[in-house]
């Protein structure tokens, strides 16, 4: 269903003093976790601008009361559930459940949160099953990065909501009607959508949960290119999460939502399901972004293949490089890659092994991957991963897939009946830099019309 490759890029200076704002960090697990822990250890540290995380205690201390964007990923063990968390001061969904052990491999699963936090606040991340890490890959990983320094401070837009409903209402907008945070008020609650206060790009990510059995597929609309979430996998035992995170180049006015198209979106009082998001607009820094999708299913044989994607969406501040098909970095700073991926039904290509790769100075090495080696699902469904990487002016990052990969990806989005672009296998980047150059608040690139507006529906 997709690929997703998301970037910010959050600073420009590659080494010694930081200014105050400057908070960025990404640390993973050497190792598997083979038993729960309250204080889940990350040994490797790869980013840690500001020294925010505390490695001695594995904690991230908040340094600057504001809004905080982070990205938790973890490696599934064979036959058994996941259960992670960030543990925080405030009671904002970010966990990550997955009942469902009717597995026979390890599994990928992510999700994206933005918290508001207090200068001093400790996070933590616990664990309630055991987590798979190390190796390459390093799946289990968490990172974070001070949204605010991100943007305009004066004109900031943010949102995080999430529902405590089963919601099965086909074709019509999620209500994700628990707000959170809503700086700026564009999140609308009462119709579950963000409206673009002007031209702009919006990130947006969100989660849904199913019950066992259940397949859920949906779509988040506001632009012209849809993208969709999609398990149509029914053999989950029990509850399962997906995330999926995409860049929309919305027009002033337009709504932002994400809509059932299939199925039935599970959550309780735990939020599992949930959407959050901003207005990318950095402050005096250039904006830097590209949106990349697929446009057909991808059977990796013996030897391993570099993504090429076809449908080049987004890309402000030169960050994407058609020709080659990789990221490379305009200038030196800390870049957020999210990777959302779908799995195909199980057959001889029914694995996902992708990895990101960095290229510096002509060398490649592996930052880390996105796994399925279980073998059991019937239908396609999504995985995702978010990644910090320190690149150097002229890095370059791009996705491989390696052998006896299926990746699934179309052009087909249930419920969408106008002239679209239809992406289902997509590599997506954000980022700003510290580039001292002022900020082009007119972004709509490559969207010369909008043909879709939502209007919501009536309240009764
Ligand atoms: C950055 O912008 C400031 C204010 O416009 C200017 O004074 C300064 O010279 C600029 N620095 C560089 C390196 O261009
Ligand atoms: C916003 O985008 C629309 C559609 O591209 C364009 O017509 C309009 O002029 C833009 N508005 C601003 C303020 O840039």
């Amino acid at each position: 269903m997709l690929v997703a490759l998301l970037c910010i890029c959050v600073l420009g200076v590659p080494s010694g003093v930081y200014s105050q704002g400057q908070v960025a960090f990404f640390v993973s697990r050497s190792s598997d976790a083979s038993q729960p822990e309250d204080t889940l250890e990350f040994d490797n540290v790869h980013v840690n601008i500001g020294n925010g995380f505390d490695p001695s205690t594995s904690s991230f201390v908040v340094p600057f009361t504001g809004h905080y964007l982070f990205s938790l990923s973890a490696g599934v063990a064979s036959g058994s559930g996941l259960e992670i968390e960030i543990v925080q001061p405030t009671s904002v969904a970010s966990d990550i459940y997955r009942l469902n052990d009717n597995t026979n491999g390890i599994d990928t699963r992510s999700r994206i949160v933005i918290l508001d936090l207090n200068d001093g606040d400790v996070l933590t991340v616990r664990t309630g099953t055991p987590v798979v890490s190390g190796d390459e890959a390093l799946l289990t990983s968490w990172g974070g990065f001070y949204l605010e320094e991100a943007l305009d401070a004066e004109d900031m837009s943010i949102f995080a909501a999430a529902t405590d409903e089963i919601y099965d209402d086909q074709l019509a907008p999620v209500m994700f009607n628990d707000v959170m945070i809503n700086v700026g008020e564009d999140f609308e609650d009462l119709s579950g959508a963000y409206q673009a206060p002007r031209n702009c790009t919006a990130f947006i990510s969100y989660t849904v949960a199913q019950q066992a059995g259940e397949i859920a597929v949906t779509t988040l609309k506001g632009d012209l290119s849809p993208t969709e979430l999609s398990r149509m996998d029914t053999s989950h035992n029990g509850l399962d999460m997906q995330s999926r995170t995409s860049l929309l180049e919305l027009v002033v006015g337009d709504f932002a939502y994400v809509e059932l198209a299939r199925g039935q979106v599970y959550s309780d009082n735990r939020h599992m399901s949930s959407m959050v998001g901003f207005m990318y607009e950095p402050a005096e820094n250039q904006q830097t972004a590209f949106t990349v999708h697929r446009t057909a299913s991808l059977n990796v044989g013996e030897d391993p293949i570099d993504l090429v994607f076809q449908n080049v969406r987004t890309t402000e501040g030169n960050l994407w490089d058609e020709g080659q098909n990789m990221a490379v970095a305009p200038q030196a700073g800390i870049y957020f890659f999210q990777v959302d991926l779908s799995a195909q039904q199980h057959n001889t290509y029914g694995e996902v092994n992708v990895d990101l790769i960095q290229i510096v100075d002509g060398s490649p090495s592996v930052i880390g991957g996105v796994r399925r080696t279980s073998k059991i699902h019937n239908e396609r469904d999504g995985l995702s991963r978010g990644f910090f990487v320190y690149m150097k002016e002229g890095d370059q990052v791009y996705l491989r897939g390696n052998p006896m990969s299926g990746l699934f990806s179309d052009l087909d989005v249930v419920g969408y009946d106008l002239p679209r672009i239809k992406e289902q296998i997509l590599f997506k980047g954000l980022g700003h830099n510290n580039a001292n150059i002022s900020c082009n608040k007119r972004l709509i690139i490559n969207a010369p019309l909008k043909m879709i507006r939502y209007i919501p529906p009536p309240l009764n």
